[in-house]
C-alpha cells in the first residue's frame, strides 16, 4: 500500500472540507483503484514472528487485528478528521457507540458531568441512568443558559456534554461560551455534532474538545448503515478514547465504513440542498401552525446565535400542534411522500412523534422539561422537490384539522 502521489498529509490538509470529503485520506493498493477498495478481513498475516512481536510491541509500523486497525476504516477516520480539522479520529459501530465511548472512557467514578437537558433520548439515559450507575455524577442543565452552566460547575467536573441544534427540540447552545466555561474548570467539551454535520458547523473553531458524530444520520443519509464517530486530540485519543474501545470493541466494520466514506462525498451537496429544502418547508408551515421551531428562522428564539455558528439552519424542524398525541397522530398517519420514520439526515424526508418514539425511554417529567410536548413533530427534510414536500404536509395538516 502506498499513498499516491498527492495524498501525502502534508499536501491534504490544506484542501478545503468539500475537496476532503471526496478525496482525504485516500489510500491506493497496488492496483491504483479510484474508489476505495474495501478491506474486508478481520487480521492481518505476518513475514515472520518476530515481525508479528514487533508490532505488538509498537515498534514497528503495521496492522494487527481489525479491532485495533482497518484500512478503509482508517481511510474514513482519516478523511473525517481533514473535515473536521482534528488531530485524530476513530470510528464507532453507532452513534450510540461513540457518545457512550467518548463519556465512558473520560469519566471514573467521582467525577462529575455537566450536560444539557435537551438531547436524543438514549443519550439522556446515557447521563441520567447508566453513567450515575459506575458513579459519575451527572448535572443536566438548560443548555441555553450560560449562566446555569456556570453555577453547575464543581471541583470534580470533567467534562461537559451537549448537542447543537439539539435533537429534537432545535436548542441551540453557545459553543464558545460553554466550551470556555468548561475549560476554566479544567474540564473536556464534547459536542455532538450530530444535527449539523461538519457540513454546516465544526464546534472545534469555537472551542470544543471532542466532537462526536452519529454518523448513521447525515454522513451516510441514505438510510442504511448505523455508525459514529469520534473526534479530538491525538493525545486524548490514544491515552483515553483508544485505551476504552482497544478493549470494549465497538468497531464500526469494513463494509459500513466504505459505505460512509462512499457518502461522503456528496455530504456537502446533500446537506445544503436539504437545507434549502427545510428553510422552504419551514416558512410554509410557519403561519399554519400554533407553533414551529426551525433555527434558519428569525422566529427561533436562538436564531442569530445558530447563525453564526452555523452556515445553514439545518435539516431538521420541529412543529407543535395543539391537539396533543391524538392531532400530532392524526398528521402522521395522513402524509402520503413523507415517511412515518425516527430516522433522519435522510435524503428522503421523514417524521416521527418523539413523545412515542425517540424520547419514550426518557421520563415523562424529563420530555416535560426538555420540552418534548404530545403534540410535538420532529420533521426531516430530505432532497425531494420542496414543492411535492409541501403538498403532501398542506394536505395533512388539512386532514388532521390543521
Ligand atoms: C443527536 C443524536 N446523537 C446520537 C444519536 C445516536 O446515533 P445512532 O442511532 O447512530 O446510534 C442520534 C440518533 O438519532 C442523534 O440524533
Amino acid at each position: 500500500m502506498k499513498r499516491t502521489t498527492g495524498q501525502d498529509r502534508s499536501i491534504t490538509r490544506h484542501w478545503r472540507p468539500a475537496t476532503q470529503a471526496v478525496r482525504g485520506g485516500t489510500v491506493r493498493s497496488e492496483f491504483g483503484e479510484t474508489s476505495e477498495a474495501i478491506f474486508l478481513t478481520s487480521g492481518f498475516c505476518y513475514d515472520d514472528a518476530e515481525e508479528a512481536a514487533a508490532r505488538f510491541r509498537g515498534e514497528r509500523p503495521g496492522m494487527t487485528y481489525s479491532r485495533l486497525q482497518n484500512p478503509t476504516v482508517q481511510m474514513l477516520e482519516e478523511r473525517l478528521c481533514l473535515m473536521e480539522g482534528a488531530e485524530a479520529c476513530r470510528v464507532q459501530a453507532t452513534g450510540m457507540a461513540a457518545m457512550s465511548a467518548a463519556l465512558m472512557s473520560t469519566l471514573s467514578a467521582g467525577d462529575h458531568l455537566i450536560a444539557a437537558k435537551a438531547a436524543f433520548g438514549s443519550c439522556r439515559v446515557l447521563v441520567d441512568t447508566i453513567l450515575p450507575r459506575f458513579g459519575v455524577e451527572t448535572t443536566v442543565v438548560d443548555g441555553a443558559d450560560v449562566d446555569a452552566w456556570a453555577k453547575a460547575r464543581r471541583p470534580n467536573t470533567k467534562a461537559v456534554f451537549f448537542e447543537t441544534p439539539a435533537n429534537p427540540t432545535l436548542d441551540v447552545i453557545d459553543i464558545r461560551a460553554v466550551c470556555d466555561l468548561a475549560h476554566d474548570a479544567g474540564a473536556l467539551a464534547i459536542v455532538d455534532n450530530a444535527f449539523a454535520s461538519p457540513v454546516l458547523q465544526r464546534p472545534m473553531e469555537f472551542g470544543a474538545d471532542v466532537v462526536a458524530y452519529s454518523a448513521t444520520k447525515h454522513m451516510d443519509g441514505q438510510g442504511r448503515v448505523l455508525a459514529g464517530a469520534v473526534l479530538g486530540p491525538e493525545q486524548w485519543m490514544n491515552d483515553t478514547l483508544l485505551a476504552f474501545t482497544r478493549h470494549t470493541g465497538p468497531n464500526l466494520s469494513p463494509f459500513n465504513a466504505w459505505v460512509v466514506l462512499k457518502s461522503l462525498e456528496t455530504l456537502d451537496l446533500r446537506v445544503r440542498r436539504a437545507c434549502e429544502n427545510a428553510l422552504a418547508v419551514a416558512r410554509f408551515l410557519e403561519p399554519r401552525l400554533p407553533r414551529l421551531l426551525y433555527p434558519g428562522l428569525a422566529s427561533h428564539p436562538q436564531h442569530a446565535l445558530a447563525m453564526r455558528q452555523m452556515s445553514a439552519g439545518g435539516t431538521i424542524l420541529a412543529l407543535f400542534v395543539d391537539g396533543g398525541r391524538a392531532q400530532a397522530h392524526a398528521l402522521l398517519d395522513a402524509l402520503e411522500l413523507i415517511d412515518i420514520s425516527n430516522n433522519l439526515g435522510d435524503s428522503r424526508s421523514l417524521m416521527t412523534h418523539p413523545a412515542s418514539t425517540t424520547h419514550a425511554s426518557v421520563s415523562a417529567e424529563a420530555r416535560e422539561a426538555m420540552g418534548i410536548t404530545e403534540g410535538m413533530l420532529r420533521l426531516s427534510i430530505g432532497l425531494e422537490d420542496p414543492a411535492d414536500l409541501i403538498d403532501d404536509l398542506d394536505r395533512a395538516l388539512g386532514a388532521a384539522g390543521l
